[in-house]
């Protein structure tokens, strides 16, 4: 994990610049998935500039409810989430864009907003280096420290004698699998005292005609995103994919209570990635799986938490029951 930058009197502070994600691991990730059967590919090579640009724009679009129902939830229940948090680092893991942050240090006063460090991490260094260049604009007070790094790796920067808040917001959770979920929350569970607090943003069981509306936008921005992850891997890693001859499929799977993503071959094609050495053959109407969303009630959500010596202490939800914000602790926490 690597500190990039720090505030300081108003300023960003930029120490490093990372060029691009680690190699080795890189290739055994994209091989071990592509070669997998339903092949799959790491969702977090969406993330370039352009697929977090997309990504802004899938948070703006009607059919997408989950991002102005959080907001809408942070803004209404900041206060009480914030009440007894007066100092110490509020960690944002997987930040991108700062409006949910806002409506919490929003919930606060100056005086009090002085007093915490904002930590967002995030694998795009361009978004969180934009994204904190303007929350210092509208904070001249605030402290930031920004983490790149994807939200798999030991935050080992963290002072451990600071009260935290972590937030994981968006639903995100809900992009890992079971094991991941668990080994993810283990390790954020891992770095919390007992009157540490976590913020688990989580979209509800719904409909599934809404569910696969909010991934089937007419405008096609989400199409666009799904496919920019080819374009990820024709620049990063050499590779000959042709955007234009895959399909975007997003669809429920009751089974699993989660939407999945797929990019379809519209014809049987020869892959060639150059940088891995990897060649395969894709079938027409064969798929790669490209992301998972799963979708909870607060049942689901509890007994994921428990795996992680975790448990839900306010659970806050809109009228709709459309999304809720999970406040967990420690298990056995005192206070
Ligand atoms: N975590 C959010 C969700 O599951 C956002 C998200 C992640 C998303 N990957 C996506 C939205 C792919 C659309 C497409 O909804």
């Amino acid at each position: 994990m690597t500190v990039i930058f720090e505030s300081d009197c108003n300023r960003l502070k930029v120490f490093s610049a990372l060029t691009g994600h680690e190699g080795n691991r890189v290739a055994e990730e994209v091989e071990a998935g592509l070669t997998a059967s339903p092949r799959t590919l790491p969702s977090k090579y969406f993330y370039d500039a352009r697929g977090s640009k997309l990504f802004e724009e899938i948070c703006d679009l009607p059919e997408y409810y989950q991002t102005r129902t959080e907001l809408a939830l942070l803004e209404e229940f900041g206060s009480d989430i914030m009440a007894g948090f007066a100092t110490g680092d509020l960690i944002e893991l997987g930040s991108g864009a700062n409006r949910k942050i806002r409506a919490l240090l929003d919930a606060l006063t100056a005086a009090q907003r002085s007093l915490i460090r904002y930590v967002p991490v995030d694998i795009s260094e361009t978004a969180l280096i934009e994204a904190a260049e303007h929350l210092l604009e509208l904070y001249p007070n605030l402290s930031i420290m920004g983490l790149v790094t994807d939200f798999h790796h030991p935050l080992e920067r963290l002072d451990p004698s600071r009260r935290k808040l972590f937030l994981f917001l968006g639903s995100t959770i809900g992009n890992l699998d079971d094991d991941q979920a668990t080994e993810f929350l283990s390790s954020v569970a891992a770095l919390m005292d007992g009157d540490d607090r976590f913020l688990l943003g989580l979209d509800t069981l719904k409909e599934p005609a809404v569910l696969e509306r909010a991934y089937n936008d007419a405008a096609g921005v989400t199409a666009a995103f799904n496919k920019n992850i080819l374009s990820v891997l024709n620049t990063g890693l050499g590779a000959n994919f042709d955007e234009g001859a895959f399909d975007h499929l997003a669809f429920f799977n009751p089974e699993l209570s989660q939407i999945e993503m797929h990019l379809v071959a519209r014809r049987e094609m020869e892959i060639a990635i150059e940088g891995i050495g990897l060649s395969f053959v894709m079938d027409e109407g064969e798929s790669i799986r490209t992301e998972i969303c799963r979708k909870f009630d607060r049942t689901r959500a509890e007994a994921m938490v428990r795996r992680a010596g975790l448990h839900v202490t306010e659970w806050y939800t809109d009228s709709a029951d459309a999304f809720a914000l999970a406040l967990l602790e420690k298990e056995g926490a005192t206070i």
